[in-house]
């Protein structure tokens, strides 16, 4: 069995871990990869972008599965191009990646599936845009993809205005619509699901962070942390968000001619009127990979290859370590805003073989392996509970070092308090 896994972060290297695990033994080739996934997977130097080079790589190396880890080539179409050529992959083709690849469309499916989610306007000007408004704060959402960058919580009306000219007049991210959004209060929790086109079955909850600093401060990043599972996310909320967003989804996917096959990444709102979905994204979340896959017990390979095939899904039966896990992203000094590079990585072969190095952005030089990007590494550790896996965490991450690494000191932190409470 060859895999070939496409993506170069620390969500790749954490599904070419899982994958090495399974007793299928694979043959794991990644493109474009880095340089902790050498260690693992044969790299290609194919950008993720490279569609074309992709499906023939796919052919040349007579790969039995492909694996997509980011949105950009999902949206753009691998998924179709390599059946076009006769080859599996795991994702959703272009027209149901649109879930992610467009924010009004993922809106338009919510409705007609009747699954909760904020009340909403799509506008294509500013004056509509704030005649929209009903309140503050407001959420504004460019329509397409922005790479996290697209979403603005306006407390009042001037910043609103400014979000809208961004969008629509400025179009920063280029022509496109808007989505004026009610705004949520609440713990957000990530629910991802594997589908096969009919049915959705829950991976384990996690819990991303987002902003750069402790205590939720400062600007967005791509992620700074997450933890496995989530306290009081009990079984049953579970079946309950599968039943009320996924499984509707996935049936209206299935009704319009577009079985959703692959990752169905519910970002959700737990709000006191219930759950509420923030977002829809169509593949592996970026921390939370990092910190669920270590908790698979079963073989994640035969589930990605269950979830190809139409209905495979309906035996699997996915097994999850009781315990914990904590990951920690590493970022480079100046992340987010102007991340920088080339500063040596020392301390990586101090970390305890137990504890999951996962590289994000190195990359490898004369001086050894030096920082390459905005999220450098992922630590991530297991442990019975929050509390010793966040101190196993938080240890192997102290071993690791460079010029203005940056890390948030309360990850998990939250979950910890939860379970020790009276
Ligand atoms: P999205 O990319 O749509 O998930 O938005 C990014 C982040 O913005 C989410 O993870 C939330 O923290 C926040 N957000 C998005 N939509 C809302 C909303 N309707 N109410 C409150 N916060 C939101
Ligand atoms: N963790 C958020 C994302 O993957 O988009």
């Amino acid at each position: 069995m060859k895999v070939l896994v496409v993506g170069a972060g620390g969500r790749e290297h954490a599904i070419v871990r899982a994958l090495a695990r399974s007793p299928q033994r694979p043959e794991l080739l990644c493109a474009p990869g880095n340089p902790g996934i050498a260690a693992d997977a044969r790299l290609l130097d194919i950008a993720v972008t490279d569609t074309d080079a992709l499906v023939a790589a796919a052919q040349a190396h007579d790969v039995d599965l492909v694996v997509i880890g980011p949105e950009v080539p999902l949206v753009a179409g691998l998924v179709d191009a390599l059946a076009a050529a006769g080859r599996r992959a795991f994702g959703p083709v272009a027209a149901a990646a649109r879930l992610e690849g467009s924010k009004e469309y993922a809106k338009e499916v919510m409705e007609a599936a009747g699954v909760p989610t904020a009340a909403w306007a799509s506008v294509d000007d500013v004056e509509a845009g704030m005649a929209a408004i009903t309140g503050y704060p407001t959420v504004l959402k460019f329509d397409g993809l922005a790479a996290g960058k697209g979403v603005v919580i306006a407390p009042d009306e001037a910043a609103a205005r400014g979000a809208l000219e961004v969008f629509l007049v400025e179009r920063r991210f280029g022509a496109g619509r808007v989505v004026v959004e009610e705004f949520l209060d609440g713990e957000e929790l990530s629910l991802l699901a594997l589908c096969d086109g009919e049915r959705a079955v829950a991976m384990a909850p996690a819990q991303d962070y987002k902003r750069i600093f402790d205590g939720d401060e400062g600007p967005n990043t791509g992620g700074m942390g997450s933890y496995s599972p989530v306290a009081g996310v009990d079984r049953a909320l579970l079946d309950q968000i599968v039943a009320t967003v996924h499984q509707p989804v996935v049936d209206e996917l299935a009704r319009r001619g577009t079985p959703f096959h692959g990752v169905l990444y519910a970002g959700l709102m737990l709000t006191a009127a219930g759950p509420k979905v923030l977002e829809f994204n169509t593949r592996f979340g970026d921390p939370e990979t990092q910190a669920v896959l270590p908790r698979l017990r079963s073989d994640l390979l035969a589930h990605l290859h269950q979830a190809t095939q139409r209905g495979g899904l309906a035996d699997a039966e996915l097994v999850w370590d009781d315990g914990w896990a904590v990951t920690l992203v590493l970022a480079s000094a100046g992340y987010p805003d102007a991340p920088r590079t080339g500063d040596v990585i020392d301390g990586l072969g101090d970390v305890p073989p137990d504890v999951e190095i996962t590289h994000a952005g190195t990359r490898a030089s004369d001086a050894g392996i030096v920082t390459a990007g905005g999220r450098v590494l992922n630590v991530t550790a297991l442990g019975p509970d929050p509390a010793s896996a966040r101190a196993a965490a938080y240890a192997a991450a102290d071993q690791i070092t460079f010029e203005g690494k940056q890390q948030r000191s309360d990850i998990a932190l939250r979950a910890v308090e939860r379970t020790t409470a009276p």
